[in-house]
């Protein structure tokens, strides 16, 4: 059965949404934060981004006939990850860029100082998170917890990050670029379906499909936001268009011209459906979704 991505999302996001809001707002913190670091977190998660990466746990987790709620510390974690990777990117020693989600960047709200700290705040925020989570076992809090420091530490997103800021030097090789991507976006997109599988207790055999999954949708992911970078509409997107090549970064489209790059995000779309067939019918949302992230405009 073929399912609309615009259909079943919104329930998702708001859900991702409403989590979030409670994390952030919790009277408790509002006393205890002091208010230029609360306001600073606050505005770096409530700001609408697509929330993809929790609704990818929360679709894998539907997908193995789990109850949602025990997705509902990774699928805050992961967004919590995600928030923070982007305020440091936007940085002007990282990307230097002004505009995030249709808003000021929040070293361009805030400060830059400030910006630092909020987004070092919400990376500790979300390992307490599950770490302080009502349903999850033990056992499972430690994988998960292990599984996204990997994802984004020193060898995973941290290490795509840093050879993104090489990329602005030099031109990489194309296995260069590839492992740039994998690192920067794959690996915690990789982590959400990781993540998915352990909470829904998934087979060997179909938790191998879904890190496969996750990796080329991930790099999919990545290609297409070089691609928009060219192409995309700045207002649309809430975010500069033409910011890689004013940074000259090697890219999927500075390496490969746009034909070659939108052939590859194809190819990277069909190995990511191909993967989910141990799944069945089960991947009716998670095939959607990989459509959703090649179409997208922003
Ligand atoms: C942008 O991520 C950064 C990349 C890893 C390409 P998203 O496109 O997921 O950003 P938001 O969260 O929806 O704004
Ligand atoms: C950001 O990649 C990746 C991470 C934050 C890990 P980009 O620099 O391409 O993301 P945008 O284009 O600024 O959203
Ligand atoms: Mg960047
Ligand atoms: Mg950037
Ligand atoms: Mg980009």
């Amino acid at each position: 059965m073929t399912k609309s991505f615009s259909q079943f999302a919104p329930a998702y996001k708001d859900r991702i949404d409403n989590r979030l809001q409670t994390i952030v707002n919790q009277p408790n913190h509002q006393k205890i934060i002091p208010a230029p670091l609360a306001g600073a977190i606050d505005y770096g998660i409530s700001n609408g981004g697509k929330r993809i990466r929790p609704l990818l746990v929360y679709m894998i987790v539907r997908a193995l006939h789990t109850d949602l709620a025990h997705a509902d510390a990774t699928a805050c974690a992961v967004e919590l990850i995600h928030c923070y990777s982007l305020i440091h990117d936007d940085l002007p020693a990282m990307d230097d860029d002004n505009l995030r989600r249709g808003k000021p960047t929040l070293h361009i709200q805030f400060d830059e100082a400030t910006a630092i700290l909020a987004a070092d705040a919400m990376q500790t925020m979300a390992y307490e998170v599950i770490a302080s989570d009502d349903l999850l076992t033990a056992e499972a809090k430690i994988s998960i917890i292990s599984s996204l420091a990997s994802a984004s530490g020193p060898r995973g997103m941290i290490a795509g990050q840093i050879i993104d800021m090489d990329a602005e030097t030099r031109q990489l090789s194309a296995t260069e670029l590839e492992n740039m991507h994998r690192r920067k976006t794959g690996d915690l997109f990789a982590f959400c379906t990781e993540a998915g599988a352990i909470i829904g207790a998934a087979s060997a055999e179909i938790t191998l499909a879904l890190k496969q999954y996750g990796y080329a949708l991930g790099l999919a992911f990545q290609v297409k936001d070089d691609i928009l970078d060219v192409i995309g509409n700045a207002e649309v997107m809430g975010k500069p268009q033409g910011s890689d090549i004013e940074q000259d970064k090697t890219t999927f489209v500075s390496s490969y011209g746009l034909n070659a790059a939108i052939a590859q995000l194809e190819e990277l779309k069909e190995l990511a459906i191909s993967s989910l067939a141990p799944l069945g019918e089960g991947s009716a949302e998670l095939i959607a979704l990989a459509e959703f992230v090649v179409s997208r405009d922003h």
